[in-house]
């Protein structure tokens, strides 16, 4: 029986990449989002290239709770040896906080932090018959203080990742690990709308590999990468507040 991974966000970007990553390892990798189109070419890219493993297509809206636990239904019939789970579905939506709507931050709340607490509390009656080992959880280096033009975003990274340290402690000694991933600035239509400046931007095959071969080959509850904006990130996000807003406020002007 091959080994097995899910991941959410699977049509595009950072969740695309790393599904092609795990099935060219020999993983039967079910791959998630909503476009049925776009997770049918990435079928069709896996088989066409000769993997070891296989993607499945598994169309779902993450922030709907039935379709979720549909999904965990597919999966329960197809594999009994789920090793990962990647949540990396999410969603960035550049805003001014002097102009949010509670639309656009109800929106952000709901897919990058609300669907992956669903997600993970639906799958817990399943963890032992699908022998669930990882659940992996996409953050961002935006979760380590307030960005400017990210109320919404920065915050509810913040919150998943504080969730997952919880889980990562009551879950201790059961077998089933938890992990936090921090991907800094990394190449994908989520990105490519951004019009500033991305310091230490990295391809997102390079992303994908880091993903595969931190979850198998590390032991660390946290995974950043970049590792050099990823210290730097660290160093100025523990600058005292006013430094901090200073130069964030500078950056801003530029
Ligand atoms: N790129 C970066 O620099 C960066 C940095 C830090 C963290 N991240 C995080 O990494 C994750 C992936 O980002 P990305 O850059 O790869 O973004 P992306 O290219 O925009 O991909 C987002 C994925 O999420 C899926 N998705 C959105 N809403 C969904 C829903 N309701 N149900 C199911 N799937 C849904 C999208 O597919 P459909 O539209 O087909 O549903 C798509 O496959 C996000 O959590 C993001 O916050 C990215």
């Amino acid at each position: 029986m091959p080994n097995s991974c899910w991941i959410t966000g699977a049509s595009s970007g950072i969740g695309r990449s790393t599904a092609l990553c795990f099935a060219k390892n020999g993983y039967t990798v079910f791959a998630t989002a909503r476009s049925s189109k776009e997770l049918d070419i990435l079928v069709k890219k896996s088989s066409s290239l000769s993997f070891k493993g296989k993607i499945i297509a598994l169309p779902l809206d993450v922030t709907v709770s039935k379709e979720v636990l549909n999904g965990i239904k597919f999966i329960q019939k197809e594999c009994q040896n789920l090793d990962f789970i990647i949540l990396n579905a999410g969603t960035y939506i550049k805003e001014d906080s002097k102009y949010a709507t509670i639309e656009s931050t109800k929106h952000v709340i709901d897919l990058n932090y609300i669907a992956v607490l669903n997600h993970i509390i639906s799958l817990q009656p399943y963890i032992s018959t699908l022998n669930i080992k990882q659940i992996a959880v996409v953050s961002s280096m935006a979760a380590w203080r307030g960005m400017p033009m990210s109320a919404a975003y920065s915050s509810t990274k913040a919150a998943i990742k504080t969730a997952i340290e919880s889980f990562e402690i009551d879950y201790s000694n059961t077998g089933v690990r938890f992990r936090i991933l921090y991907p800094g600035f990394v190449k994908t239509p989520l990105t490519d709308k951004n019009d500033f400046k991305m310091p230490f931007l990295m391809d997102v095959e390079k992303a994908a590999a880091t993903i595969y071969k931190k979850l198998l080959y590390s032991d660390k509850f946290e995974v950043s990468f970049p590792i050099i904006f990823a210290v730097i990130m660290r160093i100025i996000t523990m600058l005292p507040w006013p430094i901090y807003k200073r130069l964030m406020v500078r950056k801003m002007k530029k």
